[in-house]
This record gives C-alpha cells, structure tokens and sequence, in this order.
C-alpha cells in the first residue's frame, strides 16, 4: 500500500534550463505525475527559463511533448495534461545577462513557496544566485536546487559553496544526488533503523564485507568529450556510491532528521582512510559489437579517464574497523544493475557434517532494476537425503509486494522536487558533506594523475577489467555476478 499523498504548499517553482535534457526528462514529467498524484496543487506554477526566445505557448507544447515522450502512455490523461499546462509559465532569461530578470521578479507571487531550479551547466550556479539576490526576486524563504556535478574537486566545490552563501543560508540549498531519491535507498535506512533484526549484527564482527554496484549497459557515446573531463570517479563513486556508503556504515542519527542524518553520514566520510594504489583498478572499455570504444567515443585517442572504477575502501572507526567496502562501477557492462549486498560472517562454529553446502548471508539491496531485497539464507534441503544445506533467497520484489501501488511509488527527481517545496533536506547533500567526499576523492585522483596511471581495457559486455577481479580474488573473495 503506498502512502497517502499529502498535497505540498502552493509554490512557484522556476526551472532554469526549463528546455535542457534534465528537465524535459525527468523534472517536468515528474512534476505532472504529481499533478496528477494531487500532491502538486492546482494553484501552483511552473515557469521555465532558458535563454531561448519562446512564447509561453510554445513552451508550454515542448512540456506537452516531454510528458507525451517520458510518461507511459497508461499514465497520460488528456484532461489533467491540459490543466497540468495552465499551469506552466515561461520567461527568457540569459544567466549572464540583465535581461529577462525583471520580468521573472514580476511573475512570481509573494506568499507562496518560491523555489529556483538550477537545471543548467554548474558554471552558471553563481550567476544566477546572485540575480535572484541583486533582482530582488528571492527572499531569505525561497530554495534554490542545485544539480550534479557539485565542482570537479575540492577547491572548486569550497568556491561554489561560498558563492552560494554568499545569497543562500545552508537552509535554503538543496544539493542533488538523486540516489537519494530512490525508493530503495531510503528502505535501506528504514531497513536498519525501524527493525532491531540486522543492527546488532551490523558491524565489522558479523559482516565479512560490502559491496556496492552501479553497472551500466550504455557507454559515453553522444557525450564522451564532456564525459573525459570527470570519468567514474568524479561522476559517480564521489556523489552517488559514497552516499551509499555512508548510508550502509553511518550510525543510527538520533531522529529522522536532516541535520542528524547529514551529521551521522559526514562522520563516515571523514573516517574513510585514504585508499592504496593497489586497491584501485580503472577501467575503459574496448570497441566491440560494431561500437567504437571509450577513446573513439571520447574522441580522445590519448584519453586516460575512467569508464569503469574499482576501489577497497576501509573506514576506521568502532564499528567498520576491519570490514572492507569494494565499490565498483562502469560504463558498457553486462548488465544494467545497481546493488548493495552484505556479506556476513559464517557462524563460528559448524554443527553439520555438511560443510560443503554452507554459503554466507547475504544481504542484497536492489536498486534498479526490479527493485527490491533479498536475504540469502541457509536451510535444510527437503527430503530424506540427511542433514543436507542448501541456500535459499528469501525475497521480497517491490512490485511483487505492492502490487499495482508499485507503479505509483514516485520517481527519485518527483519525490525531491516535492521535498524542496516541503523544506525538508534530508534527502540532499550539506555543503560540508560535499567537500568532506572531495576530500577523500581529491588524492586519489591526484595520485594517478601524478603517477600517469592508464586505465585498462575491458570488453563491452563483460564484468570489467580482469585486474578488477584480482582485486577480490586476493583477499579471498568474488564479485556478485552483474545481472538484471
Ligand atoms: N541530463 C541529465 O540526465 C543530467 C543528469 C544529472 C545531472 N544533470 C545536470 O543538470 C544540469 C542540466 O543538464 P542538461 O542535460 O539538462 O543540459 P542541457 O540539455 O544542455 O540544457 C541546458 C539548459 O540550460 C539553458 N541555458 C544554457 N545557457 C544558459 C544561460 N546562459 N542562461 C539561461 N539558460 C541557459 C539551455 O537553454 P538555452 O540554450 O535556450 O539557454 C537549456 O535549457 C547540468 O548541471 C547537468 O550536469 C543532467
């Protein structure tokens, strides 16, 4: 049964880059769900803002074309898209330029919720903080959403932080990662702190070790040369895979609440040591299957950026001490799978001849696709033959479990838009949350630099670099095989 919706306030939300990829994709057709939902009211607005000299009309038809692309047909409604439309506004606007401002201070309505998405390229973050202040168009109320990436390393994420604060409190920035969004990453939370069944087991004594995966089918094609500038590290293990992490290892926060998270998560983060050479493989895959490879798609011949990354990571406090995480990502593999799977420890001391049949607990967190969890466990084999084990998954499938309502749970970007609007930031990174993972990133990612590391080619299709194999195998343990 998903939860009953609960309408947000009235807001105007201006979505700069209103025309972009990220809005048309994912923002507007996540926004007319909630429409529909009735979680977004009527009275609100959606006004975009892009430098394009639209009409409101025609604006309105691209946000009629999008919701027509990314909703499923079953979803659209013919009355509910027109009124979804009413509602939408348009203003041109240069984020550099002077132009368009005053307009937008005189569209937007003063006692409702004022938000300001930043659906643009991250150097424009600043320039429009500062004419939302220097127009008078913000208020020490209003919210501003910043999209990824959040800088390219420390110190361009410290310059962007003061930027914003320099218009923004803390209060009213809302950082995207939107994994956090996803149903499943916040089950996980749920998952630890609203059953006493795994937190007494949750620590190094009992848990052999983690890992996580992101595994991608598609490779950088269309967009390798802005890819080659960050490559998986940047774009993935420092944003998506450490909140992960931290999610996995951080301590119970007193109360589900944004700064009590953030500060339980933070802490992870800072106690993260710092990661050896040996325990990083980078990855980029090799043409195949009639597709050029990451250095055609990148059209970079000399490119040493990361298409796929391994890393053990260890983190040294009470609890971890011990267990390493193994985090692993990339572009072009097998499969299309996103995984979090502990490992427990086996019992301490057998009581069954059979030996040869025990296999660990596992737990595994899916997050896409076919989301979900499975718990593998060890039973008796049924029949006479003896005492014989067998490992069985108990199993518990999203869709299976909710049925229809599964189909209504929100998307990661419809249910963060919500939270902005409902001021609340739990789901969103902290400025020091952010700088603590550049933090850790930065030397790593100095050290190969320094070192003039290549990455080494894998197979599209395959589980990665066999380097990425060794990885385990030296310490004694294996990948979970990359499927859907
Ligand atoms: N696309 C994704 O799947 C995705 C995923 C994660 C994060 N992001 C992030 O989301 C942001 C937007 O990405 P995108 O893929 O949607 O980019 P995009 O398709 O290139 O769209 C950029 C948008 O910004 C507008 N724009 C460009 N320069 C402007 C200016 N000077 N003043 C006002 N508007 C301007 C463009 O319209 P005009 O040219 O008409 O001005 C367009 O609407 C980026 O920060 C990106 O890193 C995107």
């Amino acid at each position: 049964m998903v939860s009953r919706v609960i309408p947000v306030e009235v807001f105007d939300l201006v979505i700069f880059g209103g025309t972009g990829d990220l809005a048309r994709r994912k923002i507007l057709p996540g926004l007319y769900r909630r429409f529909v939902a009735g979680q977004m009211p009527p009275d609100s607005r959606i006004i975009g803002a892009a430098r394009a000299d639209l009409t409101e009309e025609a604006f309105r038809a691209l946000v009629g074309e999008a919701i027509a692309e990314f909703v499923p047909p079953d979803r659209q409604d013919k009355a509910a898209i027109a009124a979804f439309l009413a509602r939408i506004g348009y203003v041109s606007i240069d984020a550099k330029g002077t132009a368009g401002w005053d307009a937008l201070r005189a569209v937007m309505r003063a006692d409702v919720v004022r938000a300001f998405y930043f659906s643009v390229a991250p150097a424009l973050f600043g320039d429009i903080a500062e004419r939302l202040h220097a127009h008078g168009i913000a208020d020490g109320q209003s919210r501003i959403v910043v999209e990824k990436p959040f800088g390219r390393d420390l110190a361009s994420a410290r310059a962007l932080n003061v930027t914003l604060a320099q218009h923004f409190s803390e209060a009213q920035i809302y950082r995207i990662d939107h994994y956090l969004g996803k149903e499943t990453v916040q089950n996980l939370m749920a998952v630890r702190f609203a059953n006493i069944l795994f937190e007494p087991l949750w620590k190094a004594e009992y848990i052999d070790h983690v890992q996580i995966t992101v595994a991608e089918t598609v490779g950088v094609e269309g967009r390798g040369a802005y890819y080659d500038k960050s490559g998986a590290m940047r774009d993935m293990v420092q944003n998506h895979l450490m909140q992960l992490l931290c999610l996995i290892a951080m301590e119970p926060p007193y109360h589900f609440d944004p700064d009590a998270v953030r500060d339980e998560k933070l802490k992870v983060i800072r106690a993260l040591d710092p990661v050896r050479p040996e325990d990083i493989v980078r990855g980029q895959y090799l043409p195949g299957g009639g597709q050029g490879g990451y250095v055609e798609h990148s059209e970079n011949p000399q490119s040493r950026t990361e298409s796929y990354i391994a890393l053990k990571c260890h983190i040294s406090n009470w609890r971890w001490k011990g267990t390493p995480f193994y985090l692993r990502t990339g572009k072009r593999l097998r499969a299309r799978a996103s995984e979090i799977a502990i490992t427990f420890k086996e019992p301490p001391h057998s009581i069954f001849d059979d030996a040869k049949g025990w296999r660990e607990n596992v737990l595994v967190i899916r997050l896409q696709p076919n989301e979900g969890m499975n718990l593998m466990m060890m039973i008796k084999e049924p029949g006479p033959g003896g005492m014989r084990l067998m490992q069985v998954p108990l199993d518990m499938s999203f869709a299976d479990a909710l049925g229809a309502d599964a189909e209504d749970i929100p998307d990661a970007y419809e249910r963060l838009v919500m939270d902005v609007i409902r001021g609340n930031q739990t789901l969103f990174m902290r400025g020091d949350e952010v700088e603590a993972a550049w933090a850790w990133a930065d030397p790593i990612i100095a050290g190969w630099e320094a070192r003039g590391d290549r990455p080494q080619g894998y197979d599209p299709g395959s589980s990665g670099p066999e380097d990425a194999l060794m990885l385990m195998h030296r310490d004694g343990r294996r990948w979970r095989e990359i499927r859907e």
